[in-house]
C-alpha cells in the first residue's frame, strides 16, 4: 500500500522536515486541522515557515474558550496563513439544542456523542472532504489510546493519510519550540490545560493527572475521544 512506502521516505525526517515534504509532495492536496492546541501552535509554524499550499482549518463548535478565540486572532496576526472555519449544521444544532437544551452533552454518553457528532464530526467530513493528507497534533503521549496509533496511517472512514508530525514529541519539547520561537498559544495552557477543547467540556487538570484527564472528565477513562479521531 502507499502509506507503507510513504512511512518510508518520512521516518527519518524531523517535524519540520515532514511539513516541508508533505507542502512540497501534495501541496494543495494536504489540509491541517487546527484546534489552537499547543501542538497545533507548533504545527502552524512549521507551515508558514514551509510556505506551505496545504490549507488550514478548524472545526468552530459554537462552545469554545473565550482564550480560543484569542489565540486564534493571534494566529491570524503572526502567520497570515488563513484559516478556513467550519460550523456545525444549522438545521441539527437549532434541532439538538432546541430539543435537548444546551447541556445535553453531561447526561448520557449517547448525548454527548450526538453533541460532538452534529459540532465537531460532520463538519470534519466537509473540511477534509477531497484532499489526500490530513495532517493533525497528535502526540503519543496524549493517552494510551494514541500511543498505539503510528505517527503515519490510513483512515479508513475517511479515505484519506493521516500525518501526526509530532507524534514522538514530548510536552516539553512542545513548551521549548513554543517559547523559542514565541509562537502564540491559548492561555488556558499556563493554568493547567494541557488539553483544550470545548469549554463545557474540559477543565483543569490536577498535578499528577493524565494530560487528558480534563475532557469530558465526568465519563469513563474509555469513552474519552470525541470521534475526530475515531479509526483509532
Ligand atoms: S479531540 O479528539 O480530543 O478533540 P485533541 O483536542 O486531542 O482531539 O486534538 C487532536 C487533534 O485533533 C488536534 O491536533 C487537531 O488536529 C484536531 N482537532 C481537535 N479539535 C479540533 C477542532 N476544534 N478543530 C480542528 N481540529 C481539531
Ligand atoms: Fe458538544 Fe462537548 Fe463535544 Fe463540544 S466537546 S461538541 S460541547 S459534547
Amino acid at each position: 500500500m502507499m502509506i507503507a512506502s510513504l512511512k518510508k521516505e518520512l521516518a527519518a525526517l524531523d517535524a519540520r522536515q515532514i511539513i516541508q515534504f508533505i507542502s512540497d509532495k501534495y501541496g494543495e492536496k494536504a489540509v491541517f486541522s487546527t484546534s489552537f492546541g499547543i501542538e497545533d501552535q507548533v504545527i502552524t509554524h512549521m507551515l508558514a515557515e514551509a510556505e506551505t499550499k496545504a490549507s488550514v482549518f478548524t472545526l468552530e463548535t459554537g462552545r469554545l474558550f473565550p482564550e480560543t478565540y484569542y489565540v486564534w486572532n493571534r494566529t491570524l496576526e503572526k502567520y497570515g496563513l488563513p484559516i478556513k472555519a467550519y460550523y456545525p449544521n444549522t438545521t441539527a444544532v437549532e434541532r439538538l439544542v432546541t430539543e435537548k437544551g444546551p447541556s445535553s452533552f453531561y447526561e448520557s454518553v449517547e448525548n454527548r456523542k450526538e453533541c460532538c457528532y452534529i459540532r465537531k464530526i460532520e463538519p470534519l467530513k466537509r473540511a477534509i472532504q477531497g484532499y489526500e493528507v490530513w495532517i493533525t497534533g497528535i502526540r503519543a503521549e496524549q493517552s494510551a489510546n494514541r500511543e498505539d496509533m503510528d505517527f503515519i496511517e490510513w483512515d479508513d472512514a475517511n479515505q484519506i493519510i493521516k500525518i501526526h508530525p509530532l507524534f514522538h514529541w514530548t510536552l516539553s519539547e512542545v513548551e521549548d519550540f513554543l517559547k523559542q520561537h514565541h509562537v502564540p498559544y491559548n492561555p488556558l495552557h499556563d493554568k493547567g490545560f494541557p488539553s483544550i477543547g470545548c469549554q463545557p467540556c474540559t477543565r483543569a487538570i490536577l498535578p499528577g493527572e493524565d494530560f487528558r484527564a480534563g475532557r469530558w472528565w465526568w465519563e469513563d477513562r474509555s469513552k474519552k475521544e470525541c470521534g475526530l479521531h475515531a479509526t483509532n
